[in-house]
């Protein structure tokens, strides 16, 4: 099998590492607009073959779309007379937003389409990406898997609209975490500590935590329970967080992001 990347700028990137060492896929071909990109990709690995349009797509080809949705209409159109023209072919697209639909209705053929929503976590692979297939055939379903499997972990769901969830809540979950660090880093420098300090003690917390939750095995109210102790604290400050509204605030934000995901959809 061959897999032909459409954009491959910071996710296509992750992506490519991934199945640079997967042993089913034999070619990779990469169409990337950038030149400064493409020659970054060569020195990654010189069996690439790189072009900055698409001119010949081969059979037995799992296409990956990574271009940024507002690029996508282009490549589309500049690939889809490929893809309709090339027999045993399957796309996987990480663009937010593009729906399978979106996809079918430019096809002469039913083929697979895996839908990915990964995450900027996953540039270190440590991401966790929603997947939604319109079919899980036996021959590119696997391989698809071991690339998306490159960015982190793998959820798959069986309906489309659960993308718009996933969106909202790992897709844009980094922001909200890094939201929190900058907020308690902005708290330490209004009360006294320097803008150093302050960082370090933001990031550690925040990146300490996040390494409880992958090595602990415990659950996140059994680690945050861990730090509660009665009348101390961290009680105050959750209690006082309760109160005035939080979990609201929240699931008002991440149901914002949800709702806006939908607006989105091609
Ligand atoms: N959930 C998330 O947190 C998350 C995170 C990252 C990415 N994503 C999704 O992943 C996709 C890729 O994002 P990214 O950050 O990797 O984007 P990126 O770094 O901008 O990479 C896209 C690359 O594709 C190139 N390109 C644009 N049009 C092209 C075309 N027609 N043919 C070939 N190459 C083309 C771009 O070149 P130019 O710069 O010259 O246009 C760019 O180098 C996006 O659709 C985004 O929605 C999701």
């Amino acid at each position: 099998m061959n897999v032909v990347f459409i954009g491959c700028g910071n996710m296509g990137t992750a992506l490519l590492r991934a199945s640079l060492s997967i042993s089913d896929i034999d070619d990779i071909y990469v169409i990337e607009k950038r030149k400064e990109q493409r020659d970054r990709l060569k020195e990654m690995d010189s069996r690439l073959v790189l072009s900055d349009k698409i001119e010949v797509l081969p059979e037995n080809s799992l296409v990956i779309f990574a271009v940024k949705p507002q690029d996508m209409e282009a490549a589309v159109r500049e690939a889809f007379p490929y893809i309709n023209n090339a027999k045993d072919i399957a796309i996987l697209s990480i663009a937010a937003g593009i729906t399978v639909d979106y996809y079918k209705k430019q096809l002469s053929n039913d083929i697979p389409i895996f839908r990915v929503m990964p995450n900027t976590p996953g540039l270190v692979s440590a991401g966790v990406s929603g997947v939604f297939c319109s079919e899980k055939d036996k021959e590119f379903w696997p391989v698809a898997h071991k690339i998306i499997s490159g960015l982190g972990e793998v959820v798959e769901v069986k309906e489309e609209k659960l993308i718009d969830v996933i969106t909202a809540v790992s897709g844009s979950g980094p922001a909200y975490f890094f939201l929190l660090t900058e907020m308690l880093a902005e708290y330490a420098v209004q009360n006294g500590l320097t803008k150093g300090q302050a960082d370090l003690l933001a990031r550690r917390t925040c990146y300490g935590a996040g390494i409880l939750l992958e090595r602990f095995g415990l659950s996140p109210k059994e680690l945050r329970e861990m730090v509660t102790s009665k009348k101390g604290t961290t009680e105050a400050a959750i209690k006082t967080m309760l109160k005035s509204g939080i979990r609201d605030i929240l699931f008002s934000g991440f149901s914002a992001a949800e709702k806006r995901a939908k607006e989105l959809s091609l």
